[in-house]
């Protein structure tokens, strides 16, 4: 005869404790391993984690599958036009249909950059401002590689042979290299003659491709945690003790950015310069370098998305994974802005517009000069951070985006040497 164990029975209390036991230790195993952040100690162990969870990214559940949240609320709702990684500092980026998020940036984001070697001291940092030929270079990413491939000024067929290297190489043996960025140090390693010397044909002088090798920079300016008043914030980061309480450990760190781990733009206000350049020509948002564009769900999205609505964006979420970038500081823009990417060259005159160089810069002085940290310069698009649990969440094209949260004035951007107030 069958027995049905009833739950007053004891019979019953023992399968219902056991039966909670297993459910009990299956979801805090599950969710040990969803947080990949919180378990890590050490450089190598991190690198390895991460590289873990971007291999497996195509394993794992995709957000349509996961249905879709019905929310209510009256946070704007907006969508992931475009992602973008530089593994290479100041070539070009390739766009990507989902990035990983990660404290120092997207995952493979500024990993690499470029030194020019001077005849006398250190070598420089390279700059896509002061050297413009550094748009002829085409990073891809491929499998576990990155192929460089170069095209001669006005061409669009590549030139010579392909660079290929390692998505992270093993930094063995490698020589180490001081990198100073915006008054933050940091340590890299030399990738060594062979890359040098692919590079350095192409500039026509030395220069050397520097790694990361997973050591970071402190992010000196501002943060999820310091307070957004600029005069506040100046004069306590003048007190050793107490700017160090504003620093937040799990994320003040990137890698070869200049000032922050994300930039994010709004497509809208892309649009609005393009209406600023002559007939015909439509601004190319590749030469804003950010990491996420954001733009209206779909043209006739109510409420729309306006040009200019990120300068007072505080923080985005991705509904699909429950992650959130912080956004601290707006962009000053630099005469990067000027860069024909065609040709490699700095446009100086109305002439330049003829062969498709355009001062996108001055084009952007009149009215955009809106923080008063940066108050020479005009403002274009938010930098940000990731908030705590991000890390390892991927974020895909087509997500959706809320602006959760808002200021109700321009943010002040602050970095030392680098803010005007
Ligand atoms: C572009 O933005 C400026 C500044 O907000 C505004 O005055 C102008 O009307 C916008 N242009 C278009 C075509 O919407």
């Amino acid at each position: 005869m069958l027995v049905t164990p009833s739950w007053t029975s004891p019979e019953g209390r023992t399968l219902f404790l056991g039966a909670a036991t297993v459910l009990i230790s299956f979801i805090s195993y599950f969710f040990l391993n969803l947080a990949p952040s919180k378990k890590i100690s050490g450089k190598a162990a991190r690198a390895t984690r991460l590289r873990e969870a971007f291999d497996n990214i195509e394993k794992r559940t995709s957000p349509s599958e996961k249905g879709t949240k019905n929310d209510a609320s009256s946070s704007q709702s907006l969508k992931v036009k475009e992602l973008w990684i530089y593994p290479i500092k100041s070539l070009r980026g390739c766009s990507v249909p989902r990035a990983m998020l990660t404290n120092e940036g997207f995952y493979l984001d500024r990993r690499f950059m470029l030194l020019k070697k001077e005849n006398a001291g250190k070598p420089s940092n390279m700059h896509v401002s002061h050297h413009g030929s550094m748009t002829l270079f085409h990073p891809r990413i491929l499998g576990s590689k990155i192929l460089v491939v170069y095209r001669q000024p006005g061409t669009s067929e590549p030139s010579g042979h392909v660079l290929e290297l390692d998505l992270e190489p093993s930094i063995d043996g490698l020589e180490t290299l001081d990198v100073i960025m915006h008054g933050s140090p940091s340590k890299a390693y030399n990738m060594g003659s062979d890359c040098n010397s692919w590079f350095s044909e192409r500039f026509g002088f030395d220069v050397v491709l520097a790694f990361w090798g997973g050591n970071t920079r402190l992010v000196l300016g501002n943060q999820p945690t310091k307070p957004t008043s600029s005069a506040i914030r100046n004069r306590l980061s003048q007190i050793p003790v107490v700017g160090a309480v504003f620093q937040d450990p799990q994320n003040d760190k990137i890698a070869f950015n200049d000032c922050a781990p994300y930039l994010v733009i709004n497509q809208k206000s892309v649009d609005n310069v393009s209406t600023r350049l002559p007939d015909g020509m439509d601004m190319d948002l590749s030469k804003f370098r950010a990491n996420i564009v954001v733009s209206s769900p779909s043209p006739t999205a109510s409420p729309s998305l306006k040009e200019w609505d990120e300068d007072f964006w505080r923080t985005i979420e991705f509904p699909a994974t429950n992650s959130r970038i912080i956004l601290t500081g707006n962009c000053g823009r630099c005469p990067s802005l000027n860069v024909n990417y065609k040709t490699g060259t700095h446009a100086k005159s109305k002439e330049d517009e003829a062969d498709g160089g355009v001062q996108v810069l001055r084009l952007l002085q009149k009215d955009r000069r809106v923080d008063k940290g940066v108050k020479y310069s005009p403002i274009f698009g938010r930098y940000g951070f990731v908030a705590s649990g991000g890390e390892g969440q991927v974020v895909r094209v087509g997500d959706e985006v809320k602006v959760v949260e808002k200021n109700e004035e321009h943010t002040t951007f602050y970095w030392p040497e680098l803010s005007t107030a």
